[in-house]
């Protein structure tokens, strides 16, 4: 095991809130990585002797950035349906068929290869650690085959059966709840750390989810919630009420939904790919925040709603149009995720954590947001390990 120095960092964002602020800055500072994690940070002038030296040369490092939510098992492209939303037709959980389709029909290499090419594409922009999804295949088979395949590649594995009912039970879906917490649940808990339902008018109503989630927990798995994304209802309650580790998306939200999250260890996790996508209302980050609700950022990545895998452009739009100071958007997306996975070991560059760590070309990570659209990602470490 050999260990590295990386000095004359201008900017580094430790998230370690005893120095002084959220994100913990250091000003000229240095991080010692031993192996796969991080031994030690402070000044650049005290940083001990290691086997190797990286200089940052003035730019600034902050933890991997962990995005909590995405769906990356799936085949087929929906350029149409952009294109139709883009010329005002709105978005509804019915395009997730066209998906559903393509994906049955793909092979396990094909949808590996997807897999593969969208976890690079992130890990070039620096997240490090990502959750995804099931939910695109609908059978025993299908969502087996799809969380199996994931867990090649990620430990933060979701089986979401209950994306929408099946096309192949659409008039009962009675049974197919009783397929998705019966004999799918069986199949899927092995590959799988966490259950999600898409509780929404068109997928299921709350009654559904609570007993979806309610089995999956059962089985061991732990319950997080796709909750109102496109109109108010039940899920952010039932998060709570369940202490699921997330709500995600959080778009419409009435004040009980406000309170019940900052009464409540669930993260809000916020998606404003999404939003971009479907020209929607953006989710009020700034209400959640004075709230003191916990808020995470993450790009919801797939193929309907949201097709982009870079968090720094979710952290651009959150500044711009969500009311998050920059500070607070490279806060969510990085220490947030980790909460929002209920993970300590990410998120975060303290001694002890994963050396997961980022290296902007900038001076400071409020770059990201000053300057959107920039390629500003120059170096990544993924358990210590330069990857990029
Ligand atoms: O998080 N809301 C449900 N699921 C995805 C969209 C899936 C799709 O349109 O294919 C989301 O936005
Ligand atoms: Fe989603």
């Amino acid at each position: 095991m050999s260990s590295t120095v990386i000095t004359n960092i201008a900017t580094l964002v430790t998230n370690d809130p005893s120095l002084g602020s959220p994100l913990g800055l250091i000003r000229d500072a240095a991080v010692v990585v031993d192996g796969d994690r991080i031994a030690w940070t402070g000044a650049s002038s005290k940083a001990p002797a290691t086997d190797n030296r990286v200089d940052a040369g003035g730019r600034s490092v902050l933890p991997g950035f962990v995005d909590s939510h995405s769906h990356l098992v799936f085949a087929g492209d929906r350029t149409e349906e952009f294109n139709a939303r883009m010329s005002g037709r709105g978005y509804t959980a019915g395009g997730i068929r066209t998906t559903v389709a393509a994906t049955r029909a793909a092979s396990d290499e094909e949808l590996e290869a997807g897999l593969t090419r969208y976890l690079s594409e992130a890990l070039s922009q620096g997240t490090t650690t990502m959750e995804t999804k099931s939910g695109y295949g609908l059978t025993v088979a299908d969502e087996e085959r799809a969380l199996r395949l994931a867990a090649r590649h990620t430990d933060e594995v979701t089986y979401l059966g209950a994306h929408i009912v099946s096309p192949d039970l659409a008039d009962d879906p009675a049974a197919y709840v009783a397929l998705v917490t019966g004999e799918m649940l069986d199949a899927c808990a092995p590959h799988a750390r966490w259950i999600d339902v898409f509780c929404e008018k068109g997928a299921f109503d709350g009654d559904q989810a609570r007993a979806i989630l309610t089995a999956g927990r059962a089985k061991g798995l732990h319950p997080r919630i796709h909750a109102n994304q496109l109109s108010y209802g039940p899920g952010v309650q039932l998060a709570v009420e369940l202490d699921a580790a997330s709500a995600d998306h959080c778009t419409h939200l009435t004040d009980a939904d406000v309170d019940a999250l900052a009464g409540g260890a669930t993260v809000a996790t916020l998606l404003p790919g999404a939003e971009f996508s479907t020209r929607a209302t953006w989710p009020d980050a700034r209400r959640l925040l004075d709230a003191g609700v916990t808020v995470a950022l993450s790009t919801d990545c797939n193929p309907g709603s949201s097709f982009t895998s870079s968090v720094p452009f979710c952290i651009a739009l959150a500044v711009r149009d969500m009311g998050m100071t920059p500070d607070e958007a490279v806060w969510s997306a990085t220490a947030g995720g980790a909460a929002a996975l209920r993970r300590t070991d990410v998120g975060r560059v303290t001694p002890g954590a994963y050396a997961d760590l980022t290296l902007l070309d900038a001076p400071s990570h409020v770059h990201l947001a000053y300057r959107p659209g920039v390629p500003l990602v120059s170096g990544v470490w993924r358990r210590g390990v330069r990857v990029v």
